[in-house]
């Protein structure tokens, strides 16, 4: 035997926030410091699981939960995510609907699984998060993105979004906000989108992970907004309450039973496969949610100086332009177009040149999507700001240094 063969849908799988990580390995084998600016990983840097998580995930271990939960999630915690729902996104639902997952990431994945069949096509905001685009190509399907528009803050564009419906079209995906732009849509786009998903028959998927953390604006829930149009909200633990690593998250249903109950059963056959989501880590989660929730304005207020920082100083270096992020923790500069195609071939040559010459690792926006996110990189900017400092000194020095490179040597480099 030679070979073991893997299918191609394995082969082709993209993911640009972790495939950039492989390229880190011969500067860590030589002792470089790498600075990891590409996961959008709070519990990583400063950003600490809330103690009184951190005591009910011990607490249940030590009390013995340590068996199997339902497959569609603890009924405490599923009826906690009903409370909080409301609390915070006034969002109604009951506890039958929602279906407790290892993070929003399998959400997807099982969404998807249930959605997509071979030539059908899932709409998304350009640029989004990357699993959505690549769950949709796993499953055979085409993923279609619709323009958002980079000078009015990442707004969708609703007439594109519009033309680009099909009879193949089988859903709209919202990610508010938006990562990796930080774009949060005001009231008016998302009522217009929902217009648009009730004029063609289609449910909406609107991924609200970074729903409680937004700067100037105000965050609203897709859910909020429609009774009629079929909303899939996905949410999860993973960003607001840093509990990354420990794979938490939930879908919901909301909208008329008889036009959701297939989709909802094919994700909870799904779930029964897989067992259950951990289950220490539900009773936990239940805690968070239902536990005091000061701590969220104090990571707010801690993000928006860094968010602050980041955009002064990008703003600073020349060779980027950038719109300052609503929400989320990424900002999204572009790359002019004098050192794109001259200095640089392309995004992701720009982003492992500036990893090889300064240790500075960041993510090309052409993985959040080929056409709107080209020519542009995400820096997510969780990091303490001496630590941002740092990376974007050597992210100035490395532009400096590129413009009094002679061209010639540059475009040969292409
Ligand atoms: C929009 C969005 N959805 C989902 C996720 C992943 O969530 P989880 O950790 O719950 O799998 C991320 C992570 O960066 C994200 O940005």
């Amino acid at each position: 035997m030679t070979n073991v063969k893997v299918t191609k849908r394995a082969t082709d799988i993209e993911y640009a926030i972790r495939d950039v990580i492989v390229h880190t390995q011969d500067l860590i084998k030589n002792g470089r410091k790498i600075h990891y600016l590409n996961i959008g990983d709070p519990a990583a840097f400063d950003f600490k699981t809330p103690a009184y998580v951190k005591a009910a995930l011990c607490k249940a271990i030590d009390e013995d939960n340590n068996y199997y939960s339902p497959s569609e999630g603890r009924p405490e915690l599923r009826e906690a995510i009903v409370k909080k729902e409301k609390r915070v996104n006034n969002v109604d639902i009951s506890a039958d609907k929602v279906i407790v997952t290892d993070g929003i990431s399998e959400g997807i994945e099982m969404l998807m699984a249930a959605i997509v069949e071979k030539g059908d096509d899932i709409l998304f905001p350009g640029p989004t998060y990357s699993p959505y685009i690549a769950y949709t190509k796993f499953f055979e399907g085409t993923p279609v993105a619709y323009e958002t528009i980079e000078n009015e803050c990442w707004v969708p564009n609703i007439d594109d979004l519009r033309r680009k419906v099909s009879e193949k079209t089988k859903a709209i995906v919202i990610t508010n906000p938006n990562n990796p732009t930080g774009a949060v849509y005001s009231e008016k786009c998302l009522k217009e989108i929902i217009d648009v998903a009730g004029e063609y028959d289609l449910p909406i998927i609107s991924d609200e992970i970074y729903d409680q953390l937004t700067y100037e604006k105000d965050f609203i829930s897709t859910a909020a907004l429609t009774d009629d149009v079929p909303v899939i909200g996905l949410n999860g633990f993973s960003k607001v309450y840093q509990m990354t690593g420990w794979r938490l998250g939930y879908m919901y249903f909301k909208g008329q039973e008889k036009i959701l109950e297939n989709l909802r059963l094919g994700v909870e056959k799904q779930c029964r496969i897989r067992l259950c989501a951990n289950t220490p880590v539900q009773i936990a989660g239940a805690a968070a949610l239902n536990g005091p929730q000061g701590f969220v304005k104090g990571i707010v207020e801690k993000l928006k100086q860094r968010r602050d920082y980041a955009y002064k100083r990008l703003n600073e270096i020349e060779g980027f332009s950038t719109t300052k992020p609503e929400g989320a923790f990424y900002i999204f500069p572009k790359i002019s177009d004098a050192s794109i195609g001259k200095s640089w071939k392309n995004d992701q040559e720009f982003v492992l040149e500036l990893l090889k010459e300064t240790g500075v690792l960041i993510v090309n926006g052409s993985g959040f999507d080929p056409v709107y996110g080209k020519d542009h990189v995400r820096i997510v900017f969780l990091p303490p700001i001496d630590e941002l400092e740092q990376a974007f000194d050597a992210i100035e020095e490395f532009m400096k240094s590129e413009k009094k490179k002679p061209v010639l040597r540059r475009v040969g480099r292409g």
